[in-house]
């Protein structure tokens, strides 16, 4: 049996260090109050960086809760109307629409339905706020084709070329109704050349594109493909939207899009990508958006609700992370519940 020395009882660190002090040097200082803390934060939110997600049925008078997603809901345009006056006394004033089409079809003819939910909620919306709400609709085909893909199918693949022009009919079926911004999320290469063209040809230059321009084939849309009931029935999608490996090619997809006249740019999802909207940032002058995805929503709240994680903080530690990041809008499934309960 070894013996080991135990440890010197007598031993004094003070008598044989000298422990240097910090001197002038003490970061401290600037935390002292939540006042200070405040006057000299790098980092603040604003309501107006916010762009709330709403799912939109068709027909009139019915809100469904959505199982994965906690606190969020699809509702009818007639519905939506008044959820949306709500926030906007918040002051969220940026609201992005996904459609639950009535029909779906392998060519996602519903997708270019002027009665369709997403024209008649921003009909509705314009309607009843004009230009006191900015009014966004996520442009893709996944919610309106019976096999979920976000284009059209042609043999074993996605047919980018075929995908175009229904991609650019989807759009300018938005734009017919008013909306302020079309948003396409299909990750077809050429769509935003395609919708600006189209757009530009019926004397709809006003309206703006944010392209979903480093868009990842991510584990985090989960919830959401409940929610927009917009599953791949085969497959996946890592055909078409970025491999999360690859940071490099972010650029490039961006480039691409600015070249072919895309207004602002986003990144999704945001918290397992901050170090892409940093470079995206730093590498263009457009505005650059990020998707706090329904995955992130989702794990946060259930983390919460688990009693793992305080709710306000996370959340807000979350916001300002991607803001930190170098976002100029924030789209979040949070946006209300930040501004409801006053967590600004
Ligand atoms: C449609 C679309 C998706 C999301 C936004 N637009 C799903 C997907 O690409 O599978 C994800 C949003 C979210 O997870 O909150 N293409
Ligand atoms: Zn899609």
């Amino acid at each position: 049996m070894t013996h080991h020395e135990g440890p010197d009882h007598d031993h004094d660190l003070d008598d044989d260090l000298e422990i240097p002090a910090p001197g002038l040097h003490r970061p401290r200082r600037l935390r002292r109050s939540g006042v200070l803390r405040d006057l000299v934060a790098e980092t603040r939110l604003h309501p107006d960086m916010f762009c709330q997600p709403h799912f939109v049925l068709p027909g009139e008078h019915r809100r469904e809760d959505i199982g994965s997603m906690p606190g969020i809901v699809r509702e009818t345009a007639d519905m939506l109307v008044k959820t949306v006056e709500a926030d906007l006394k918040l002051g969220l004033r940026h609201v992005l629409l996904f459609g639950l089409p009535a029909e779906k079809s392998p060519t996602a003819e519903s997708a270019l339905d002027l009665d369709g939910p997403v024209p008649v909620a921003i009909r509705t919306l314009k309607d009843a706020f004009g230009q006191d709400l900015l009014v966004s609709a996520d442009i893709c085909l996944c919610a309106y084709t019976d096999h979920g893909h976000c284009g059209v199918i042609e043999g074993e693949t996605v047919d980018n070329d075929k995908t175009l022009p229904i991609l650019a009919g989807m759009a300018s079926a938005c734009a017919l109704s008013g909306v302020d911004i079309v948003a396409p999320s299909d990750m077809m290469d050429g769509r935003v050349g395609a919708i600006r063209v189209a757009l530009d040809l019926q004397g709809l230059e006003h309206v703006a594109i944010m392209s979903y321009a480093a868009k990842y084939a991510s584990a985090y849309y989960g919830p959401f493909r409940e929610a927009a009931d917009s599953a791949p029935a085969f497959g996946d999608r890592r055909s078409y939207q970025m491999d999360p490996r690859n940071a490099r090619e972010a650029l490039r997809e961006v480039q691409l899009d600015l070249d072919e006249g895309a207004d602002i740019v986003m990144v999704k999802p945001a918290l397992a990508y901050l170090d892409v909207i940093r470079r995206v940032r730093e590498a263009v002058h457009v505005p650059v958006a990020c998707y706090n995805v329904s995955g992130e929503y989702s794990m946060v709240k259930a983390a919460a609700a688990a009693g793992l994680v305080d709710l306000p903080r996370i959340v807000m530690e979350n916001l300002h992370a991607m803001a930190r990041a170098g976002a100029d809008v924030l789209i979040s499934y949070h946006g209300r519940e930040v501004l409801a309960e006053g967590w600004l």
